[in-house]
């Protein structure tokens, strides 16, 4: 099997070991019926080797179905996975059938595995054993052929030992591990992941390329990446869109990179590890429409014929000096914390009104995961 053709397909740059053999594993059992695990840290490019292992299959005519169990409700869970009963709980309306019914035939991939809570593992294993399922508030038994792609970003064993994460679940589903390396372990990867995110980018905003100086292409390369791929992008991202100089300097790229020296900080595998540099993403985006709007008032002053001079009075930099000139992270919170929280609620709200309380819509406009978005708006009530 040519990788080459894999990785054109899907869009994966890299070429190192760990994940050519994440690869070549992902394609090797994709004909099989196998359930697969895939583990990684967040932020490393999971979710496209389900979507691999789909298309790859005799089942890639079927439905692919990804649910991400971090971002559905516990009170709901079962019911979408395995359907509901008319009337079985206040507001079941309809008979409704579940992601096993839906995808019988097809893979169903179960993103942020660690999440689901211990009656639904409970469900979960019986099905992966015996193809059976039972509605929500039916008695009825239920046969499915699904093939299940599990994907979590979470220490399973220590969920394991905290009682957390059934165990007989956790190796009936690792029948075909598949782990995904971290970015810092994937070193010669940097530089080829940043000049593609650079021509996205550019590309996407209408802006010349960024380049580094070589101080700052050694900064990029021996920095930690925490939040791995991910994180890789959105900088480049912030950097392209703010930066009005586009050859960037080791100190400019600092200003980016959290503070941390290499290879001294713990990896986060437990807690909400996706959330890296959310607040920050936010902003962001604040920032980008900000600058859109001034853009736009100073076209419209332009063809009122207001001269030029009064452009110096838009408080453009003023705006980026506030959240991101701050010389420590402390800093910043301390002195933006509550506008943080307003202007996170707000556009959070906006994102709601636009696309009428549809969260993944609303997610996707926000650049931030369903679960991030679900817990937010429990955050800020
Ligand atoms: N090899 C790669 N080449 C190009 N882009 C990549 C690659 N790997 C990941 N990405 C990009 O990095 C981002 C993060 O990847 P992904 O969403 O798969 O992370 P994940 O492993 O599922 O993380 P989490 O556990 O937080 O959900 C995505 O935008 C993805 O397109
Ligand atoms: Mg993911």
């Amino acid at each position: 099997m040519d990788l080459r053709v894999i990785k054109q397909r899907f869009d994966i740059i890299g070429d190192n070991p760990g994940l050519n053999r994440a690869l070549e594993v992902a394609v090797q059992v994709a004909g099989t019926d196998l359930s697969v695990l895939i583990t990684g840290e967040s932020g490393v490019g999971k979710e496209v080797i389900p979507q691999i292992i789909h298309l790859y299959s005799p089942r890639k005519h079927g439905q692919y179905i990804a649910v991400n169990c971090g971002a559905i409700p516990e009170g709901t869970i079962d019911s979408e996975l395995f359907g509901h009963e008319k009337g079985s709980f206040t507001g079941a309306y309809e008979t409704r059938k579940g992601y096993f019914e839906v995808a019988d035939g097809g893979t169903l991939f179960l993103d942020e595995l660690a999440e689901l809570p211990l009656p639904t593992q409970a469900r979960l294993l019986r099905v992966l054993q015996s193809g059976e399922f039972i509605k929500v508030g039916s008695s009825k038994v239920q046969k499915t052929n699904v093939r299940v792609v599990a994907a979590t970003n979470k220490n399973l064993l220590s969920a394991i030992e905290h009682g957390k994460f059934r165990e007989d679940l956790y190796y009936r589903l690792n029948t075909v591990p598949i782990t995904v390396p971290p970015l810092r372990e994937r070193r010669e990867d940097i530089h080829l992941l940043f000049k593609k995110f650079v021509l996205d980018f550019s590309d996407k905003y209408k802006m010349p390329p960024i380049r580094l100086t070589p101080d700052a292409q050694h900064l990029l390369a021996s920095y930690r990446w925490p939040g791995n791929i991910r994180q890789l992008k959105s900088i480049v991202e912030h950097i392209s869109v703010i930066e009005h100089n586009r050859i960037i300097e080791a100190d400019i790229l600092r200003k980016y990179i959290p503070a941390d020296t290499p290879n001294q900080l713990p990896v986060r595998t437990e807690g909400h590890t996706t959330d890296y540099m959310t607040d920050r993403d936010i902003i962001f985006k604040v920032l980008y429409q900000l600058r859109q709007e001034i853009d736009e008032l100073k076209r419209e002053l332009a063809q009122k014929g207001v001269a030029p001079a009064k452009q110096a009075e838009i408080p453009e930099n003023s705006v980026v000096d506030y959240d991101f000139e701050s010389n420590t992270e402390e800093e910043a919170n301390a002195s933006s914390n509550y506008s943080i929280q307003e202007v996170n609620a707000e556009l959070i709200k906006r994102a709601l009104e636009k696309h009428k309380g549809n969260r993944k819509l609303a997610a996707a406009e926000l650049g931030i995961s369903e679960r991030t978005l679900y817990r937010k708006i429990k955050e800020l009530k």
